[in-house]
């Protein structure tokens, strides 16, 4: 008999890799959407299209309880990976209430559903390394206190502790993955990794000529999704139901991977590079890098990826994607971060 499992947040980068490695395990996967994405399929679904048919998608929105509750009592799941939310900081300082909103009741609602109609199905729930925010020490561990910085973070606090408090209070399987930094080819455009990569391509194929960018010495642990998504299942195979850090245990700063991204290219970033006031944040990380030590002895996960590797992969994917389907819109200079 084959598992099946729902995951929220399935057309996002993570999602898309979960089903594909899920789908090769040979699992039957099922798939909440929101209804906009099926009524602008070629979009939305753009991560997921090689996958439409073999997967099942359901509609239903974070922010009705009533939709999670219907897709819930429509089939008996092994495991749900509760991967949906709004997870751009930046967005989060312009609006604070609809991030709230979405990840604090959207984790609650799943959470809810499960105990009263699943309550033996696996949840994992993403955490983030934002959680620890302004960190009190380094590397960052799973014991590391939280002290997030945005309205992000704060949303993804109130999520761990709800998920801890269901496998406390009720005895259920759920567990969070505090992920650090996680980037690949299918990185939306918003965030950093991918604006930088995605603008190379444009600079080296004559179509930009800059790069404006916010803070350049903010560090972060920047890993591979795919290796990721790995983690995320085998946290939902163990004996006992545990929260654990993912992390690659170096840190880059933005200037490092701007040098290294322009480098691919064959360009010097410094040539390109342009500080702009508008991408700062009120309230900046300035460091992040996880301790995955506790996944390494009892998940037996690594990582696969180099720094490098990683940044090598998202450039020659860009500059492969511009020369297929040629210039679009720029929207990683759109005033909206
Ligand atoms: N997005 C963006 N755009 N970030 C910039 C820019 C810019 O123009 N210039 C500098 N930065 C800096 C940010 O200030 C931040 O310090 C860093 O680049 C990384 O920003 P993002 O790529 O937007 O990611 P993030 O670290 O804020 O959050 C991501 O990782 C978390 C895990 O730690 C998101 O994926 C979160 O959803 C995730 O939880």
């Amino acid at each position: 008999m084959s598992k099946r499992a729902l995951i929220t947040g399935i057309t996002g980068q993570d999602g898309s890799y979960l089903a594909e490695y899920l789908l090769a395990l040979g699992y039957e996967v099922h798939g909440i959407v929101r209804r906009v994405a099926l009524e602008d399929p070629e979009r939305r679904f753009t991560r997921i299209a090689h996958l439409l048919d073999r997967i099942r998608l359901h509609g239903a929105s974070l922010e009705s309880y009533p939709s999670i509750f219907n897709v819930v009592s429509r089939h008996q799941f092994d495991e749900c990976y509760h991967l949906a939310a709004q997870s751009f900081v930046a967005e989060s300082f312009q609006d604070g209430f609809s991030t709230m909103n979405i990840n604090i009741n959207g984790t609650h609602y799943v959470l809810a559903a499960l105990k009263e109609l699943q309550p033996t199905c696996h949840l994992y729930f993403a955490g983030s390394s934002e959680m620890f925010g302004k960190v009190t020490e380094t590397p960052q561990h799973e014991t590391t206190p939280f002290h997030p910085r945005s309205p992000y973070g704060i949303s993804k606090v109130a999520g761990f502790q709800l998920t801890r408090n269901y496998r406390e209070a009720f005895g259920m399987y759920c567990v969070s993955g505090i992920l650090f930094n996680h980037e690949s080819p299918r990185r939306g455009f918003e965030f950093v990794t991918r604006k930088i990569t995605s603008t190379v391509a444009r600079i080296k194929a004559g179509v930009a000529s800059e790069l404006r960018l916010g803070n350049l010495e903010a560090k972060r642990d920047w890993g591979h999704a795919k290796d990721y998504v790995r983690a995320m299942h085998s946290m939902l195979q163990q004996p006992q139901a545990d929260d654990y850090v993912i992390a690659t245990g170096q840190s880059h700063s933005v200037r490092e991977f701007c040098e290294a991204a322009f480098g691919v290219a064959g360009l010097d970033y410094q040539e390109y590079v342009k500080i702009d006031e508008f991408f700062y944040r009120p309230a900046e990380i300035d460091l992040l890098v996880g301790d995955a030590s506790r996944a390494r002895e009892l998940l037996g996960w690594k990582p696969s990826y180099t720094f490098n590797g990683l940044v090598e992969e998202m450039v020659n994917a860009d500059i492969e994607a511009l020369a297929a389907a040629g210039p679009r819109p720029n929207v990683t200079h759109a005033r909206l971060t």
